[in-house]
């Protein structure tokens, strides 16, 4: 499939352009402010959005601005007939979900909100129902201090720790079976008016989990299921570059797992191939992280 790309910035550059080169699938038209040329890339620039969105060869748009941005792009491109695969954080509110639930069901036009980590093999076969009952979800997330000037500081972009990666905690809490929040805890600490740590407790019908980001420390990340019967470690849950190892530990020992895949690759494979299908694909989930985010950012903290 032939692709625009609405902002060709840090994760364009890093993973998705590369992990094109691993499908049948080619970026042909890039919308960008500047309508500046990115490095390494050969195909049509234009200075707008829209001329990107509306440009006949684009038969798909991925989305990789500022948050504050994908609700808007992604409306604009439905009702230009063109499916939408836009990173995370779908909205920024549960507000602004709902209008993208409205423009998707008028349009029948198909959108993925792009949680790559979905694609991971080492999630892709996870199978949950094996895993025991009672369980006790413990995700960090955390990176070094970004520059005032990134889009992660600046609170009118939809910047901020939560809105970044809180997201993959709850994705987290999704994929391990939690459907009903009940409790919400926690604080979040904020500096020049957008969240730089944060650390919520939230209780589920289906389990108990602790979620913390931030983006003071060193970058790391982890997650722990511990259920009845055993305890699962994961060192690099989220984004990890080369093989992951999971160790399971139960009455019988220690055992270790190892997956290796693109996930970014896999992400856009799958959404290609169900491009046509005019569905909001994976719904169901989104608007349970979309529904809890919106939920947590009121009761503890902002942004
Ligand atoms: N899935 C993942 O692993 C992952 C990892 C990192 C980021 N992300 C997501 O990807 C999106 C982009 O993150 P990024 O790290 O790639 O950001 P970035 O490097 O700052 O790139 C964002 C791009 O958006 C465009 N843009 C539009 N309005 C802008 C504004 N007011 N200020 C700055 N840039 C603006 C810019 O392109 P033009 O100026 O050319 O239009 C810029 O290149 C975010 O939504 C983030 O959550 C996902």
């Amino acid at each position: 499939m032939n692709f625009g790309v609405l902002g060709y910035g840090k994760i364009v550059r890093e993973q998705i352009a590369p992990a094109f080169a691993q499908t049948a699938h080619q970026i042909v038209s890039v919308g960008s402010r500047s309508g500046q040329r990115p490095a390494g890339y050969s195909g049509v620039v234009h200075d707008s959005y829209a001329d990107c969105i509306n440009d006949p060869q684009v038969e798909a748009i991925y989305i990789a601005t500022p948050n504050h941005l994908h609700v808007p792009l992604s409306i604009q491109a439905l009702k230009a007939g063109k499916p939408v695969l836009c990173e995370k954080p779908a909205a920024l509110s549960a507000d602004e979900f709902a209008q993208l639930e409205t423009a998707q069901a008028e349009t029948g036009v198909a959108y993925q909100e792009a949680f790559m980590v979905e694609h991971h093999p080492q999630w892709v076969d996870l199978n949950t129902e094996a895993l025991g009952a009672n369980r006790l979800l413990h995700t960090s997330f955390t990176y070094g201090p970004r520059k005032s000037t990134d889009v992660r500081s600046q609170a009118e972009l939809g910047g901020g720790v939560w809105y970044d990666i809180g997201c993959y905690g709850l994705w987290a809490c999704y994929r391990f079976g939690a459907r009903h929040l009940r409790r919400v805890s926690g604080t979040f600490r904020t500096q020049a008016g957008v969240c730089v740590h944060a650390q919520v407790t939230l209780e589920f019908d289906e389990l108990d989990a602790q979620i913390e980001v931030g983006s003071l420390h060193w970058r790391q990340q982890s997650l722990t299921l511990v259920t009845k019967q055993e305890r699962v470690d994961v060192p690099w849950p989220f984004n990890p570059e080369g093989p992951v190892i999971q160790q399971i530990t139960d009455q019988d020992g220690s055992r270790q797992a190892e997956f290796e895949g693109n996930q970014y690759a896999n992400m856009l494979n799958d959404f290609a191939q169900h491009c046509d299908s005019g569905q909001f694909l994976y719904h169901d989930r989104s608007a349970h992280i979309a529904a809890w985010s919106d939920q947590i950012l009121s009761e503890v903290g902002k942004n």
